[in-house]
């Protein structure tokens, strides 16, 4: 009831006619007559009293109306216990969210050939890293304010299962310090798979160096890495970011055979039902997907392309040899000659003759 300020009461037009007048009292004290002048012995007046609770601050938890009856008469007093009525109403916080995110950049190239001030070395470490930034937007469209949210990120982190985590978070950091996050920091950032050491793997790897890999964490098989982040209160039409500064190990990239890689990496914002928040059916999404991708340039590297010639060269003598052979021997007419006994051997130890005809080379001079 003492929240009764903050309530507008509207008077029902009604009332009057039932013989039934309200009056506040107070800001939280609302009296009613009921049954003026007098109310008949076993009658029942029934009436409802609307409440606008479009002013109320959003803090309280339950609104609780305290509701008693009281005669002008004497009551007895064993008869008193059901004079009073306490009604509670849980309060919810409607809400709306919605996120959105920007990557920068969008795209980069990697390859052996690519220069190596296009990326990024940290301290005493071997591996060439791409910085990549997300910035998510957390929006709250209203009604209410939303006393308590969390943003999960999850990002593609592996080429495939069992490979070297790709990623590295640098740094996750909410907008005013209003929210925390969590994540599992890579203990071993720089990783450089092995070498496929045989040339003609590499060979293979330049030559089927083609199509597309798109890695999605909605797609079953993906391995990926998940951050978290928990918000604190966001009021109506008020919007939080969150800044996440990563690299990315391109040595890893360089030993994959796709050319074109596509990262897409997923944020949701969900509000905490246990603060009592619900959010609106069917309004804004609260979900997003943020992609970017890394293109291999497309150049072999140099002693690959030495391989290449050479055996391109020798693959191309080795042809033409046997088209030479082969031509050779079929500009030679083939004539059978006279009969030319065979001796086959014949199981048990006895043999027996055949007059097959024999090939004879014929020219000129037989
Ligand atoms: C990422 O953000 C930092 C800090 O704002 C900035 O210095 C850097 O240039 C950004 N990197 C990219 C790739 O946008
Ligand atoms: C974030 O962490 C700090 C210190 O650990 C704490 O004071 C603050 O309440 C936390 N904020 C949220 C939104 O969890
Ligand atoms: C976020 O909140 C959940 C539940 O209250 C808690 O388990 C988790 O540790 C929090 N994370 C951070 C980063 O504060």
């Amino acid at each position: 009831h003492s929240l009764l300020s903050a309530l507008l009461f509207l008077e029902m037009m009604s009332l009057e006619e039932m013989g039934i007048s309200c009056e506040l009292l107070e800001l939280d004290f609302l009296k009613c007559s009921v049954g003026f002048p007098f109310m008949r012995s076993k009658s029942k007046y029934e009436f409802s009293v609307i409440f606008d609770t479009s002013h109320l601050s959003g803090e309280e938890e339950v609104l609780s109306f305290i509701v008693t009856a009281q005669s002008g008469n004497m009551e007895r007093s064993e008869s008193l216990h059901d004079n009073t009525l306490v009604l509670m109403v849980p309060l919810m916080h409607e809400v709306d969210t919605s996120i959105t995110g920007i990557m920068s950049p969008t795209s980069f190239v990697y390859g052996e050939s690519v220069d190596a001030a296009n990326f990024i070395q940290l301290d005493d470490l071997e591996c060439h890293f791409q910085p990549i930034n997300i910035t998510l937007q957390v929006y709250n469209t209203g009604p209410s304010t939303l006393p308590g949210s969390s943003v999960s990120i999850s990002f593609p982190n592996r080429l495939s299962s069992g490979g070297a985590e790709i990623f590295h978070v640098q740094e996750m950091v909410v907008g005013q310090e209003k929210g925390n996050c969590s994540f599992q920091k890579n203990p071993t950032p720089c990783i450089i798979p092995q070498e496929q050491e045989n040339i003609f793997h590499t060979i293979f790897a330049f030559f089927t160096k083609s199509g597309r890999k798109v890695l999605d964490c909605e797609k079953p098989g993906i391995s990926c890495l998940t951050a978290h982040c928990n918000f604190s209160a966001l009021a109506k039409e008020e919007s939080r970011t969150i800044d996440i500064y990563m690299l990315l190990n391109t040595e890893i990239l360089k030993k994959d055979s796709s050319s074109v890689i596509q990262f897409m990496s997923r944020a949701k914002v969900k509000v905490d039902p246990a603060l009592r928040v619900v959010e609106i059916a069917h309004g804004n999404p609260e979900e997003v997907t943020v992609v970017f991708e890394a293109l291999h340039n497309l150049e072999p590297r140099g002693y690959v392309v030495g391989w290449i010639i050479a055996i391109s060269l020798l693959v191309g003598i080795l042809i033409f040899l046997l088209l030479a052979v082969l031509l050779w021997k079929v500009s030679l007419a083939i004539v059978p000659t006279h009969g030319c006994p065979a001796l086959l051997p014949f199981q048990g130890g006895r043999s027996i003759l055949l007059d097959l005809p024999s090939w004879h080379w014929y020219s000129e001079g037989h």
